[in-house]
C-alpha cells in the first residue's frame, strides 16, 4: 500500500531528502521508517492540567504498540483543555483545539492518529477535528482519577466539592474541615471520578465506536490503562491499513447508540451540546428532538453520582462500557463498524462481569426512562435542557415568579445577600451567560441556593440560564436556553416577578407576558457591548452557532456535501 505520508517522505527532488531528514535528525534510520504508515499521537500534557498528568506514560505505551505493529510514532503537542483552570471556560477553547487537531492532520505527513483524551472538552474536540480530517484515528483516554477520601467516604469529583461547599456556606462543617477536603480531593492524575462531562464523553466515544471497547472506565493509575495505550497504538496502524475511517464509524446508526448508552448512563447534559457538534462536521442529522425521543425511550441502568451514589472506579470493577452496553443490547445497532474493525456485537460477545448495584439489569432498571427532558415554550423557542435525574421531583411541575440576575457578576453579588427577595417558589434567572454572551458559554448555570433558603433548609428550586452547567452538578437547573439573551432571545426581556412555568412531563416552559409588554420591552433592549474587540474571542463570538446547534464555527460545518472531502495542503 502507498501511504499518504509518502507524498513527503518518498517525494520528488528536494521534497523526499528533507522530509526524510526530519526522521533521521529524531535518530532514526531509513531501515526503521521507510515504507511504514506515519501514525500521529496527539498529547495535550501540560502543568495546567492535572487531568491529563498521566499522558507521558501513555504516549509512551502508544508507541509501543505503533512501532510492534509496523508504524512510525510521531507524537505531537496540542494545546490543553483544562477544565479547572481555563476560564472563563474550556469551552471556548473547544472549536479551537478542533481545528488545531484538523490543520495538524492536513498540514504533516500522517496517515493516521491515536488521541489521547480526558478532561471534558478534549474528547468532543478531538472528534470534530478528525470528523472534518476524516484520516483513520482512534481514541485513548486517561481514565477517571483514584477518589480521595474524608471521614471514611469518597469524595465524588464536583459533586461533592458543590455538596460540602454548601455545608461550609451554612457553617455545618469549619474552615479547617473545608482545607482538610480541598486536601484529600486533590488525588492526581486522571479525570473527574464521577458521571460528568469528561467521563460521559469517553464513554460515548466508545460507544460511537472510536475508542477501543472496554477502556474508556479503567481508571487512570491501573496498569491496564497503559496496556489499553499499547493496543491502541498497534490499532492505529491496523485501522491505517484497512483504511477504516472516522466517517465509516460515526455514522447515524453510530449516533444512536450513542444516545442510548447517553441515557442509560444519565449523562452530563454537555454531551447534548458535543455530540450535536461532532455529528453536524459528518452531516449526520442529529437534533435535540432525538435527545427526547431517545431519553423517553431508554432506560437508566447506571447508579452514578451525581445522579445515583457510585463512582467510576465502581463502573469498571462491575463491567464497565461493555457489561452496559450488553444489558442494551437489544437498544442497539450491533453492526455499526468499531475501531476495532468489527462490528460492535462482536466486542458484545465477551462476558464481563455486571454488578447490579452499579449497572442495574434491563429488567430491574433504576428508571424506566427519563434522563434529560428537552424543553420548548416561548421562553426557549430552540429548546432548553433540563437533567431530570438530578431534579427535585415536586418541582417538575412549577409556576414561580422570576428572580433574574442581569449577569454572573450581579448573581454572584446578591446571591447570599439577606435582603434578596427569594422564597421557595423563586425561579432564579441567569442571562448574558451564553456562547455570544460571555463568550464561551461558562459553567454558570448551577446558580447557588441562596443562603437565606440553605438556612431555611431549602435545597433546590427553579434554575434558568442561557449558560451550561458541569456535569458533577445536580439540582431542578434549565440550561442552554436558545437563543440565548445576547442575541436578542427571550430570557433578555425578562423582569422580576413575572411568572414562569415549568411543566416537566409536557416538556413545557412558558412565560406567562402580554404581547404587548414584550414588544415594550423589545423596543427598548440595547444588546449587550462585548468586551473584545479583538482575537478568539471576537472570533468565536462572531462565528458560534447557538447550543441546539452545537456551539461550532459557522464555517468549520459542511454546508455541502462536497465540503465534507478532506482537501490535503
Ligand atoms: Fe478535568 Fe473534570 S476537571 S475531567
Ligand atoms: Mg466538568
Amino acid at each position: 500500500m502507498v501511504w499518504r505520508s509518502a507524498e513527503w517522505f518518498a517525494g520528488r527532488d528536494e521534497l523526499g531528502p528533507q522530509s526524510r531528514s526530519v526522521l533521521r535528525s529524531l535518530g532514526w534510520t531509513p531501515e526503521f521508517f521507510t515504507g511504514k504508515p506515519v501514525i500521529g499521537i496527539a498529547n495535550s500534557w501540560s502543568e495546567l492540567n492535572n487531568c491529563h498528568l498521566g499522558f507521558k506514560l501513555m504516549a509512551e505505551a502508544v508507541k509501543r504498540g505503533v512501532i510492534a505493529a509496523g508504524g512510525v510514532p510521531l507524537e505531537f503537542n496540542t494545546i490543553s483543555l483544562g477544565e479547572e483552570l481555563m476560564k472563563p471556560s474550556a469551552m471556548l477553547y473547544r472549536n479551537l483545539l478542533a481545528m488545531e487537531i484538523e490543520e495538524t492532520l492536513r498540514a504533516y505527513p500522517l496517515d493516521g492518529v491515536v488521541l489521547l483524551t480526558g478532561c471534558d472538552k478534549t474528547t468532543p474536540a478531538q472528534l470534530m477535528g478528525v470528523a472534518s480530517a476524516n484520516l483513520p484515528a482512534i481514541q485513548v483516554c486517561a481514565g477517571p482519577k483514584r477518589a480521595g477520601r474524608w471521614r471514611g467516604q469518597e469524595l465524588g469529583s464536583g459533586t461533592d466539592l458543590w455538596h460540602y461547599l454548601d455545608e461550609y456556606r451554612t457553617g455545618k462543617i469549619n474552615k479547617q474541615d473545608w482545607h482538610a477536603i480541598e486536601e484529600m480531593y486533590s488525588s492526581g492524575m486522571g479525570t473527574c471520578n464521577t458521571m460528568g462531562t469528561a467521563s460521559t464523553m469517553t464513554v460515548l466515544s466508545e460507544a460511537l465506536g472510536m475508542m477501543l471497547p472496554g477502556t474508556a472506565t479503567i481508571p487512570a493509575t491501573n496498569a491496564q490503562r497503559l496496556a489499553a495505550a499499547e493496543l491502541s497504538g498497534r490499532r492505529a496502524v491496523e485501522l491505517v491499513q484497512k483504511d477504516l475511517r472516522p466517517a465509516q464509524i460515526m455514522t447515524r446508526e453510530a449516533f444512536e447508540n450513542a444516545l442510548r448508552v447517553f441515557m442509560a448512563i444519565a449523562g452530563s447534559t454537555n454531551a447534548v451540546i458535543h455530540l450535536i457538534a461532532i455529528a453536524g462536521r459528518l452531516r449526520v442529522p442529529l437534533t435535540l428532538a432525538d435527545f427526547d425521543d431517545f431519553a423517553r425511550t431508554t432506560p437508566i441502568l447506571l447508579n452514578l453520582q451525581p445522579s445515583g451514589e457510585k463512582l467510576m472506579a465502581d463502573f469498571d470493577a462491575a463491567g464497565g462500557t461493555l457489561a452496559l452496553l450488553q444489558e442494551l443490547r437489544d437498544l442497539l445497532h450491533l453492526e455499526c463498524l468499531t475501531v476495532t474493525g468489527e462490528p460492535l456485537g462482536e466486542s458484545l460477545k465477551v462476558s464481563t462481569y455486571a454488578d447490579p448495584t452499579v449497572i442495574y439489569p434491563r429488567d430491574k432498571p433504576l428508571a424506566p426512562a427519563g434522563a434529560l427532558a428537552v424543553l420548548r415554550g416561548n421562553l426557549a423557542p430552540h429548546g432548553a435542557i433540563l437533567r431530570t435525574t438530578t431534579a427535585s421531583a415536586h418541582l417538575h411541575k412549577h409556576c414561580g415568579p422570576a428572580l433574574v440576575f442581569d449577569t454572573y457578576e450581579d448573581m454572584l453579588a446578591r446571591i447570599d445577600d439577606p435582603a434578596l427577595p427569594v422564597t421557595a417558589d423563586s425561579v432564579l434567572v441567569l442571562r448574558n451567560a451564553g456562547a455570544v454572551g460571555v463568550p464561551g458559554l461558562p459553567e454558570w448555570g448551577s446558580i447557588p441556593i441562596p443562603k437565606k433558603l440553605l438556612l431555611q433548609g431549602i435545597k433546590d428550586v427553579v434554575r434558568i440560564s442561557d449558560s451550561r452547567m458541569s456535569g458533577t452538578s445536580s439540582g431542578t437547573i434549565i440550561l442552554h436556553v436558545a437563543p440565548e439573551a445576547a442575541v436578542g432571545g427571550p430570557l433578555a426581556f425578562v423582569k422580576d416577578g413575572d411568572l414562569i412555568e415549568l411543566d416537566v412531563e409536557e416538556r413545557q416552559l412558558i412565560w406567562h407576558i402580554a404581547e404587548h409588554e414584550l414588544a415594550k420591552r423589545q423596543a427598548q433592549w440595547q444588546p449587550p457591548r462585548s468586551r473584545h474587540g479583538r482575537g478568539y474571542p471576537r472570533l468565536y463570538a462572531e462565528h458560534v452557532l447557538q447550543p441546539d446547534q452545537g456551539c461550532d464555527f459557522d464555517f468549520l460545518r459542511p454546508a455541502t456535501q462536497a465540503d465534507l472531502t478532506f482537501v490535503p495542503p
